[in-house]
């Protein structure tokens, strides 16, 4: 079955087609950056209107990119949650109009649930059970993952996600949005020793996080340095940049590494955006080959949000037989 997917829960519309048997066939994705960094932020309306401007032309550019007319598709999936309410319903607006005008089913599929299996896109390919590092914008979660639908839930983060905690403090240090990757390369200059930030909860008996108190704590070494007078230096800033990244990734680090190690499993899966941070690769990386273990990463293209895990998370549903093929209701499923 050739599966079509759409992704439009944020700043990315991301389209895929994924068969079933052959796997992806071809990807497109529009990035709303540029657009947003004006503003510091994603702003909800101006992500919604973007994304009706560039869902049609990715579809048409995915079709063509892998031979196929609108003809060849089996079944429309779509992003159904969570993410801005605009954003969600275009693309599921999209996915529900083309799959009524060609009789098709839809699948809704979570957006955390297309991360979490999108190191499945890459090589070699992880097999279940595995525990599951999700690291997104918007979520931070340890899970142990037995299989396609058969997620439990380890542990999360009490208040900030960790790619909200580089966003954050990038913005802090006057870094663009998104600031995770402006603050991670800012941070190859610097030293992280310099500054001594907190690992809220690192050594807490449970698998959870919490990373407000960072952000805090580095806008106290901002007002500090401040005080101190003089304009921040290029090199104090990276110092703050590797010291702020250094305390995330130890805090992440330590948690996922605890995870395995409690599950008694050999793999581990690092998923979402701030899976493509180098310095969490390398660390897992290090952490695992000592546990005589296999840490899996999403191709680093596919880290941040995009269609091919939509559809890819569809197509491993259809194949674990989750999916209901004759739900021609269309009911709008969208859960912000
Ligand atoms: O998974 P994603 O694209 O969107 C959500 O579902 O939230 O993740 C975006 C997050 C942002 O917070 C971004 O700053 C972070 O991933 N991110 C990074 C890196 N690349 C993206 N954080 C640290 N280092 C990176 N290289
Ligand atoms: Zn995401």
């Amino acid at each position: 079955m050739k599966v079509l997917g759409i992704e439009s829960s944020c700043d990315e519309t991301g389209v895929a087609v994924v068969d079933t048997e052959q796997g992806l066939l071809a990807h497109a994705l529009h990035s709303q950056i540029a657009m947003h960094q004006a503003y510091g932020g994603v702003v909800p309306e101006l992500a919604s209107r973007d994304h009706i401007r560039r869902v049609i032309p990715l579809i048409h550019t995915v079709l063509s990119q892998s031979k196929l007319t609108l003809e060849d598709i089996d079944a429309v999936a779509y992003t159904a949650g969570p993410g801005l309410a605009g954003a969600l319903l275009v693309g599921a607006s999209v996915a529900q109009a083309f799959a009524w005008s060609h009789d098709l089913p839809t699948i809704p599929i979570h957006h955390l649930e297309g991360h979490l299996l999108s190191p499945m896109l890459a090589d070699p390919v992880p097999e279940f059970p595995f525990v599951a590092l999700l690291v997104s914008g918007g979520h931070t979660q340890i899970m142990q993952v037995d299989g396609v639908g058969q997620y439990k839930l380890l542990g999360e983060t009490l208040d900030d996600a960790a790619g909200e905690a580089f966003d954050k403090s990038a913005k802090l240090l006057g870094l663009p949005y998104p600031g995770g990757p402006h603050l991670a390369k800012l941070a190859e200059k610097g030293d992280a020793s310099v500054y001594d930030l907190p690992r809220p909860m690192k050594h807490s008996q449970d698998l959870d996080f919490s990373f407000s108190g960072l952000k805090t704590a580095v806008l106290t070494s901002l007002r500090k340095l401040e005080a101190e007078g003089a304009e921040l230096s290029e090199e104090q800033r990276a110092n703050l940049a590797a010291s702020v990244q250094a305390a995330i990734v130890d805090v992440l680090g330590y948690k996922a590494i605890k995870a395995v190690k409690q599950s008694g499993l050999k793999r581990l899966v690092v998923a979402g955006g701030v899976g493509a941070n180098l310095q969490l690769r390398e660390f897992l990386s290090k952490e695992m080959a000592k546990l005589k273990g296999t840490v899996y990463f999403p191709p680093l293209n596919l880290c941040t949000d995009n269609g091919a895990m939509i559809a890819h998370a569809a197509s491993e549903r259809i194949k674990a037989g989750l999916t209901d093929l004759t739900n021609k209701h269309y009911d709008g499923s969208v859960r912000p």
